[in-house]
């Protein structure tokens, strides 16, 4: 069993995929978490567009854009496409006031369930909004936040401590490196440290 703490600290960004279905059960129980998540004055205007059938991918896949850093070496490769994606809309009947704070939190939860589930996972936010709301008769009352690509994974990214650079980077085998901004340089206790 996968505990929180684990999932925060393993879970990264997949763009290599396994071409195995992921049971439907599973992606429902994926949009759960996200309904779960905490919501500003509980005004929940996140909705969901599960993606499962292979043609509606095909479809989905080339409005999204991928990897800017490593461009063109981080694009999905066919046969290593995702084989879902969630659509991650915000109803602006329901509210548009702090909607941001509200999808990251339903979209880290979908993030964090699916690496349990031993599914990759990656936030997608480079769409093309129109394209894909035109291919999946989105309502105007309806925007598109983000698109989470799914599969079982074919890669396993590392996380490094930065050093230069914030660009994650491909070495030599083909392993995505990810750098993060070490903790020291990141936590201040007690009063502003410059
Ligand atoms: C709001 C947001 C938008 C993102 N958009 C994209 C995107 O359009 N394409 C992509 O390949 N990755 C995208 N990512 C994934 C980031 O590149 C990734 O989270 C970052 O490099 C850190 O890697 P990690 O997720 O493995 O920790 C996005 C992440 C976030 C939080």
């Amino acid at each position: 069993m996968v505990s929180v703490i684990d999932a925060i600290y393993n879970r990264r960004s997949i763009r290599r995929f396994e071409q195995t279905k992921i049971p439907e059960s599973i992606l429902e129980k994926l949009v759960d978490c996200g309904r779960l998540a905490p919501s500003a004055a509980n005004l929940q205007p996140i909705e969901y567009i599960v993606i499962d059938r292979e043609d509606v991918c095909q479809m989905v896949f080339p409005a999204l854009r991928w990897a800017a850093y490593i461009h063109p070496q981080g694009i999905p490769k066919e046969g290593e496409r995702p084989v879902a994606y969630i659509i991650v809309l915000i109803n602006t009947e329901k509210t548009t006031l702090g909607v941001q704070h509200d999808t990251g939190a339903a979209i880290e939860n979908i993030l964090l369930a699916a690496y349990e589930e031993g599914i990759g996972s990656c936030w997608i936010g480079s769409i093309e909004r129109e394209v894909l709301k035109t291919i999946l008769k989105v309502p105007d009352h309806c925007q598109i936040d983000s698109v989470i690509a799914l599969g079982y994974p074919l890669e396993s990214p590392v996380v490094e401590e930065m050093r230069d650079s914030i660009r994650y980077w491909k070495d030599d085998t083909g392993i995505l490196h990810v750098p993060k901004r070490p903790l020291k340089d990141i936590l201040h206790k007690n009063i502003y440290r410059t």
